[in-house]
């Protein structure tokens, strides 16, 4: 479903951030990208959206290549391969409801269609309760659920998510960890960076393994150990 074929990927001049990465990841899967700050997680995630092309090599979603898509044919795969960020991008002046609300009619759903998608996600994410709160009412757990809800809205495919423990007590980001599989059991592939070494050895999942730009390991049931 998503390939990286040898690609490459520097911001300034000679600095190389990925250096000749490939991976296929299937339909389906759940996969950890792991690896120091500054290993280029980060950037895999934007290059998979299209918010930038490789230095060189390809990246392909279903056999097409995303370093040439037009901005229309970007539109759509953002509309497939979702992202949440780090930093969330919630609107604090919106709701619960209404953030998700946004996402929805950014797709160009109508009213009515995009309240019941929205409240199917917000309770599949455990915040129907909540949908009438502002988010400075809701916990850092609960705004990452928001943010997650907001990217599975619609017609997602694939949920990247970066660093979504990041900022979480060990608890809550086990609770995370449980809602991304359980959305990874519905058909979506996952994609999750990190570098919690405590969270992937016990996930037993797929593990892709960064350092420098250049991927070390890729294990079917991997662990990881942050050096
Ligand atoms: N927009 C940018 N311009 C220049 N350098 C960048 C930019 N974004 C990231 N980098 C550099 O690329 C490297 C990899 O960054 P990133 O992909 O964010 O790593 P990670 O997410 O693994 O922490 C880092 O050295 C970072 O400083
Ligand atoms: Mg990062």
């Amino acid at each position: 479903m998503l390939e990286f074929r040898k690609v490459t990927k520097k911001y300034l001049a000679n600095r190389m951030v990925l250096d000749n990465a490939s991976f296929t990841i299937e339909s389906g899967e759940f996969v950890y990208l792991v690896g120091p700050s500054g290993a280029g997680k980060t950037t895999i995630l934007r290059l998979l959206i299209g918010e930038m092309k490789p230095t060189s090599g390809k990246i392909l979603y279903r056999d097409h290549p995303i370093q040439k898509f037009s901005k229309r044919q970007i539109a759509y795969l953002r509309r497939e391969v979702r992202i949440v960020f780090q930093d969330f991008k919630i609107l604090f002046d919106r709701t619960v409801l209404e953030n998700v609300l946004l996402s929805l009619y950014i797709l160009g759903r109508k009213q009515s269609e995009a309240v019941a998608e929205a409240r199917k996600v917000l309770k599949l994410v455990g915040l129907d309760d909540k949908r009438s709160m502002f988010p400075i009412q809701i916990s850092a757990g609960e705004l990452q659920r928001v943010a997650i809800a907001r990217a599975i809205a619609g017609d997602s495919k694939v949920l990247l998510a970066d660093e979504p423990t990041g900022n979480l007590d060990p608890d809550t980001g086990n609770e995370i960890v449980k809602l991304l599989e359980e959305i990874n059991s519905t058909g979506t592939t996952v994609i999750v960076t990190t570098h919690n070494e405590a969270l992937v050895n016990q996930a037993k999942k797929r593990v892709i393994e960064l350092h420098n730009g250049t991927i070390i390991r890729d294990e079917k049931e991997g662990g990881y150990r942050a050096s």
